[in-house]
C-alpha cells in the first residue's frame, strides 16, 4: 500500500517528538525536585513526649524537642538537610515587648543546643521575629501610637540573633520585614565572632491571607490591626526588587520570597536581580488548601504538591520551605 505523503504537514518543528516516550521525557526533564531542596518547618512546644494536633492544620503538630529530634533524624536520613524551628510560647510567657525572646535559657534556645548536639550535620534555621512572644501578635515592639517601631525592633532582633548563634543556629532567618535589619544583624554577628552564621532574609514577605494556620500553630493571632505597615502589598512588584537589592547589599546570604506558589513572578524577577540563592516559603495556607481539596475529593494532593513544588523550583528557588516535605519525600 502506498502512503500519500502529501497528507503530511511539512513542519520544521515537531516538539512532540521530544515528548513521545517516557525515556525521552525523562532525559529532557529540565527541573527535578530533590530531597535536599526542602526545609521542614517544626513547631516546638516546651516539655517532653508532647504531640499536639493543630485544629486547622492537617498532619502538622506542635512537638516537644524529643519528638522533633526523632522526626528530624528520620528526615535527615532521607536527605533533608535543614529544618526551620518556630517556638510556641505559652500565654503566660508572652509580654508586650516579647522579652522571653531574649532568654538564652528558654526552651527554644535549649532545643537549638540539643539538636546541634544530636544532629550536628543538620542545618538549623531559626526564626528572628517577635510575634510568637508578644501578647498583641505583632512582629515587633510598639511605640506609643501602637505602631511597630522599626529601629527598636531591629535592636532586639540583633540580640536574638546572637543568642541563636551562640546556641548553635546555622542560619538565622529574620521574618519580621523591618528596614535595615540584615545589615544590623550581620554587624552584630560579626562583632561577636559569629562570622559563619548565615542570614536567610525574608526579603519579599507579603501581607498574605495565607498565614492563618501558622498563626494558629504558634498562637500568635493578631489582637489588633494587620501587618500591612511592614509586610508587602500583594499588588506590588517593584517594591520586591527594592527589598531584594537592599538585602543583597546588606549582606543576606539567601533571599526569601513568601508565599511561594502565587508569587512565582516575584521569585523569577528577584532571581534576575541578584546572584544570591533564592528560598521560597510554601506557607501554611498554600499547604492547607491542597490538603482540604484532597479531603473533599476535588484534587489529588500528591499530584498537586508535585506540580506546585516543581513550579516553585522552576521559577528559580533553590530552597523550598514546605509543610509538604514529608509528603513529597514519598515520591522522590
Ligand atoms: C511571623 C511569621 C509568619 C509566618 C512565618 N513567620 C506569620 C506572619 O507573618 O504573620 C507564616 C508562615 C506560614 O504561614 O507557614 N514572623
Amino acid at each position: 500500500m502506498q502512503t500519500n505523503h502529501t497528507n503530511f504537514l511539512s513542519l520544521l518543528q515537531r516538539p512532540r517528538r521530544n515528548r513521545k516516550a517516557p525515556s525521552i521525557r525523562a532525559m529532557l526533564k529540565e527541573n527535578h525536585l530533590l530531597a535536599s531542596d526542602f526545609v521542614m518547618p517544626f513547631f516546638l512546644i516546651e516539655g517532653s513526649k508532647k504531640c499536639e494536633e493543630i485544629e486547622k492544620f492537617p498532619n502538622i503538630f506542635r512537638l516537644s524537642i524529643d519528638l522533633i529530634l526523632k522526626k528530624a533524624a528520620l528526615l535527615h536520613q532521607k536527605g533533608i538537610q535543614a529544618i526551620a524551628l518556630f517556638p510556641v510560647i505559652e500565654k503566660m510567657q508572652k509580654s508586650l515587648n516579647g522579652s522571653e525572646a531574649l532568654n538564652p535559657n528558654g526552651f527554644y534556645n535549649k532545643a537549638i543546643r540539643l539538636i546541634k548536639a544530636e544532629l550536628p550535620d543538620l542545618c538549623i534555621i531559626t526564626d528572628l521575629a517577635l510575634d510568637p512572644y508578644t501578647t498583641h501578635g505583632h512582629d515587633g515592639i510598639l511605640n506609643n501610637k501602637n505602631e511597630v517601631d522599626n529601629d527598636a525592633t531591629v535592636s532586639i532582633l540583633c540580640q536574638m540573633a546572637l543568642i541563636h548563634a551562640e546556641a548553635g543556629a546555622d542560619i538565622v532567618a529574620p521574618s519580621d520585614m523591618m528596614d535595615g535589619r540584615v545589615k544590623a544583624i550581620r554587624n552584630a554577628l560579626d562583632a561577636n565572632g559569629f562570622l559563619n552564621t548565615s542570614i536567610m532574609s525574608y526579603t519579599a514577605k507579603y501581607a498574605s491571607s495565607l498565614y492563618g494556620p501558622f498563626r494558629d500553630a504558634v498562637s500568635s493571632t493578631l489582637q489588633f490591626g494587620d501587618k500591612r505597615s511592614y509586610q508587602m502589598d500583594p499588588a506590588n512588584t517593584k517594591e520586591a526588587i527594592i527589598e531584594a537589592r537592599a538585602d543583597d547589599k546588606e549582606g543576606a546570604d539567601i533571599l526569601m520570597v513568601k508565599p511561594a506558589s502565587i508569587y512565582l513572578d516575584i521569585i523569577s524577577k528577584i532571581k534576575n536581580e541578584t546572584n544570591k540563592p533564592i528560598a521560597a516559603y510554601h506557607v501554611s495556607g498554600e499547604y492547607c488548601m491542597v490538603k482540604a481539596a484532597h479531603k473533599l475529593g476535588y484534587l489529588n494532593e500528591m499530584d498537586v504538591f508535585q506540580e506546585v513544588l516543581l513550579s516553585i523550583k522552576r521559577s528559580g528557588a533553590s530552597i523550598i520551605i514546605s509543610y509538604a516535605t514529608e509528603d513529597i519525600l514519598k515520591v522522590l
